[in-house]
Formats: C-alpha cells, structure tokens, sequence
C-alpha cells in the first residue's frame, strides 16, 4: 500500500517536471533574439522605443506578448511594421521572445497613489 502510494507521488513528480521542462521559455535565447532584432526599435530595456507610438513592451504579460506576436504573424492584428517583425518567428521564438520581455522591470503597472 504504502508502496504503491509511493509510486503515484514519483510518477506524479516526475510529470510534472517533464511537463514544466517542455513548456518552460528559455530566457537566454529570447534575449539574444530581443536584443537582435526588436531593440532596435522597441529599445534594449524594452522600455525605451525610438518613437513615442511604439509600446513598451517590459514587463507586459507573456501571454499578451505572445498572442499579440502570433496575431501579428496570422494577421489577425495588422501592421505592417510588426507583420514583418514576427513573420519569420517560430512559436518557440516566440514563446522566449514574450517571456524575456515579460521578465524585465516595466513601467506599464497603473499604481493607486
Ligand atoms: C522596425 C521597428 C520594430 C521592430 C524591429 C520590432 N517592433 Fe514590435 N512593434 C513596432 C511597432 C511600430 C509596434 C506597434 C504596432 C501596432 O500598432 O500594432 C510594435 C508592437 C509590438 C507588440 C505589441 C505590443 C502591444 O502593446 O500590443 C509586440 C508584442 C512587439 N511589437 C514585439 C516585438 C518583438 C518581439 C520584436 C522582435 C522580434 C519586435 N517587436 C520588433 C515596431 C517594431
């Protein structure tokens, strides 16, 4: 008995960690990537785009960045300048891409005074 409940609680374990290496963004590669193409445009801190009506993408969510990315990619959102951008981005690209910009300190929170 306690044997067998020992064996869910490991196999269990074990999912979860598989399931949590296979979907975990890999932050290294989606600066790289930032730091190639979409600083130039949206700033190295993600904070500083050269023009007034480009977003500041810090500390926006992960999952806005990456939808608003496959929306640019699909068309569902049109702009010819990020249609561009994300076109040649794979999924994972992506997925790093939304989540390094995710990681850095933004100035996007609205705080109560
Ligand atoms: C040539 C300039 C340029 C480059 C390079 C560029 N962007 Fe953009 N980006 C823009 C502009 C302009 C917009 C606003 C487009 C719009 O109004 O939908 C934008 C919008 C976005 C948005 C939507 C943000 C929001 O608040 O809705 C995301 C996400 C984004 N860019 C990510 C990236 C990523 C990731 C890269 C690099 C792979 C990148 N951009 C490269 C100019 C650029």
């Amino acid at each position: 008995m306690a044997a067998k409940l020992t064996h869910r609680l490991l196999c269990a374990a074990a999912f979860t960690a598989l399931a949590a290496t296979a979907s975990a963004a890999d932050l290294a590669k989606g600066r790289e990537k930032a730091d190639q193409v979409c600083a130039a445009c949206h700033g190295k801190d993600g904070n500083t785009p050269i023009d007034p009506t480009y977003p500041k993408l810090a500390g926006q969510s992960a999952d806005y960045l990456f939808q608003a990315l496959l929306d640019y990619k699909s068309e569902a959102r049109k702009n010819a300048i990020m249609g561009g951008q994300a076109k040649p981005l794979s999924r994972r690209e992506m997925e790093d891409v939304a989540a390094y910009y995710a990681s850095l300190p933004g100035q996007l929170n609205y705080k109560p005074r």
